[in-house]
């Protein structure tokens, strides 16, 4: 049973904001001492303190049961240091800004992971697409056999996917990254802080300006939770095919044991659950949106501790989505291709209809509705089409279908059979199939290439962001050490 107090505490999901409170902390307190607003020997005294906080309290539990993270570390503070100089620490600043200032931080190490996984995914999609330019696949509609294609067009769709998710939360990073500290509790402050210094020392691209603005926003949070529904949407699909693919009916592809698992009664199993997973908590991050957008939804400006509910919502919905794109690229590294099961089906179900009528077309000058009506009486009447071979036999059969439906026999009117033969072809009905996007040889190389380089300036891109954060980061630290020196020179000259 939760008591009166439990119900206000945060601490379980704050131990997500431990790290970046810390941050906040220090760069906080050095622009303090820059603006003159505290003295050198209360900073050296409060930074070195933050340090061993760090060192000693990082075992999340060992953190005292206070409301949230902010008021534990600076009741630890306020604790080993005395309150005179330890209670200068929350000089010009509120809680609201801190939180909220937290939550971007420790976000922005979370999506730069994101981003991270999801080039490797793509990474990986593209390496399989490349080795499989030649291995033919049933293309479907509505879940039929529809036109044939290859395993390269089909996941290089998928890659395609990924890349726009790759571009909606780096787009979506913008919004994170900018610093709403010294918005204080919302109406900022009278200490003449310098919120340009915290923001350059946190790593941050520029300060949320409007200072009720900074502490009321978690529309950033559903920007990102949104970006990763869409991202979750993509990864389910892909999860969906592949376990479908894996079931007898399909027989394309062998799940890799360390994503399957065996049954409690039956023997023979191997269940695809980890994609099943995948699938699930597609539904779980969905969850977290609705749930973020319904706690915002009409919320008076500008804190409200309404918000505070908020961010163990974007905490499941990061981790659910960091290891869902883990988990999918790896069962794509591993999974198995049963190739020839997947030439044998797409012969099923007559593919190459489509093509037959683009021949009549090309080859008659009938219009394209009218072949459609005759390969589609001929599809009916279940004659048996023949993949290459006995084109004779086959030209006989059209004849008879197009004398029913228009009159005419096509042979008398351009088709021949080694027209016939080709259309009926499942690798020619690819090899033509050249069009900008299609599935012919040299798109899928072109595709290919422009994919790779894309990927390429991507990871740059990203990694050009990561490489910001940890230059400002090393910065702060190395501001850190300068300043909490003092205290030991103070120490020295005393003994
Ligand atoms: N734990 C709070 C949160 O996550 C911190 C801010 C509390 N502010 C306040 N005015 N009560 O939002």
């Amino acid at each position: 049973m939760q008591t009166r107090k439990d119900y206000i505490l945060s601490l379980e999901a704050d131990k997500w904001l431990f790290h970046a409170d810390l941050l906040v902390d220090k760069a906080h307190v050095v622009m303090l001492k820059e603006q003159g607003i505290i003295k050198k020997k209360d900073v050296a005294a409060i930074l070195n303190c933050l340090k061993k906080i760090d060192s000693e309290y990082f075992v999340e539990h060992k953190l005292p049961s206070y409301e949230d993270v902010h008021t534990a570390i600076e009741s630890v503070l306020i604790r080993e240091i005395g309150e005179d100089i330890g209670g200068r620490m929350h000089t010009g600043r509120s809680r609201n800004d801190e939180v909220a200032t937290c939550i971007r931080l420790a976000l922005r190490t979370e999506l730069l992971g994101v981003l991270k996984a999801v080039n490797e995914l793509r990474n990986v999609v593209i390496e399989k697409a490349a080795e499989n330019v030649d291995t033919v696949m049933p293309g479907y509609t509505h879940l039929q056999h529809a036109q044939p294609t290859t395993f390269a067009h089909h996941y290089l769709a998928h890659a395609d996917a990924f890349a726009r998710d790759f571009t909606r939360v780096m787009s979506a990073y913008e919004r994170v990254n900018v610093s709403p500290l010294g918005a204080a509790a919302f109406a900022s402050t009278g200490f003449p802080i310098d919120r340009d210094r915290t923001a350059k020392l946190l790593g941050f691209d520029s300060v949320l300006e409007n200072s009720m603005d900074a502490v009321s926003t978690r529309d950033f949070i559903i920007e990102v939770i949104s970006c990763y529904a869409n991202l979750m949407t993509n990864l389910s699909r892909l999860a969906e095919e592949i376990i479908l693919w894996s079931t007898s009916e399909f027989d394309f592809v062998r799940v890799p044991a360390g994503y399957a698992t065996g049954s409690s009664i039956m023997p023979q199993k191997r269940n695809p659950d980890y994609a099943e997973l995948v699938r699930a908590r597609t539904g779980t991050v969905y969850g977290s949106l609705m749930s973020v957008l319904s706690i915002c939804k009409a919320l008076p400006y500008s804190y409200n501790r309404d918000l505070q509910e908020v961010t163990p919502h974007l905490l499941t919905a990061t981790k659910t989505t960091a290891s869902s794109v883990s988990v999918i690229k790896s069962i794509v590294e591993e999974l198995e291709l049963k190739k020839e099961e997947m030439v044998r089906k797409a012969q099923i179900g007559f593919t190459t209809a489509t093509e037959l009528a683009d021949t009549i077309v090309r080859e008659t000058g009938f219009s394209f509705r009218t072949a459609h009506k005759i390969v589609s009486s001929l599809a009916k009447q279940g004659v048996a089409i023949k993949e290459s071979g006995d084109g004779s036999e086959v030209l006989r059969e059209i004849d008879d279908v197009a004398i029913s439906v228009i009159g005419k026999k096509l042979s008398k009117h351009g088709l021949t059979e080694k027209k016939l033969n080709k259309a009926l072809d499942i690798a020619s009905n690819i090899e033509k199939r050249n069009v900008k996007g299609g599935p012919g040889k040299r798109e899928l190389r072109r595709m290919l290439r422009t994919r790779k380089t894309d990927l390429d300036r991507d990871i740059k891109s990203r990694d050009t962001k990561e490489e910001k954060v940890r230059r400002c980061l090393e910065e702060l630290e190395k501001e850190v050490k300068r300043k909490a020196r003092v205290i030991r020179v103070i120490k020295k000259i005393r003994s």
